[in-house]
């Protein structure tokens, strides 16, 4: 397989999703790719997402969505891809660029349902941009509180 530019994207408050980001940058190195791995902690316009074929996105469920940092993340590149003329209608395949979205979540209440929302949050922004998401991960994290 051709070497890839890969991209692992999240945003962690509580680190069950980074520990599943950082097992990702593991084997994708393994498998000899290149990674870049970013940890969301602010609105960061400058991450030109279009330069990777393959993108890793997760975050923790909080409230039924990802963390507000990526919420916000996400609208400034959907602005920023819609001024470039990258985001174009009815979205067209790129058909080299693949993205995988997960969360991880407590599902106490409602158990996947409270954590479907999140994932299809993640990836309509790619959606948006033609990647393909070849996999969606619902992966159970520990609730980790203060008491
Ligand atoms: C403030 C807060 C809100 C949460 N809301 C939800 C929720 O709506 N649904 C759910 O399934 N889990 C919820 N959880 C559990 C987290 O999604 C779970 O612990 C997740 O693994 C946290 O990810 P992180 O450790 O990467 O931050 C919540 C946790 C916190 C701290």
């Amino acid at each position: 397989m051709n070497k890839m530019k890969v991209l692992n994207l999240y945003y962690s408050t509580t680190g069950n999703t980074e520990k599943v980001a950082k097992k990702i940058e593991e084997a994708v190195k393994e498998l000899g790719h290149e990674v870049d791995t970013v940890k969301i902690t602010k609105k960061d316009t400058e991450l030109d997402i279009l330069q990777y074929d393959f993108v890793f996105v997760g975050s923790g469920v909080y409230m039924w969505l990802p963390g507000k940092p990526l919420q916000e993340l996400f609208m400034s590149l959907l602005a920023k891809y819609n001024g470039t003329g990258d985001i174009k209608a009815t979205s067209p395949k790129r058909p080299q660029s693949n993205a995988v979205v997960y969360c991880t979540y407590g599902g106490g209440h409602t158990g996947i349902n409270e954590a479907i929302p999140t994932v299809k949050y993640m990836g309509q922004l790619f959606d948006h941009l033609g990647y393909n998401i070849i996999a969606e991960w619902y992966i159970v994290g520990e609730y980790v509180t203060e008491d």
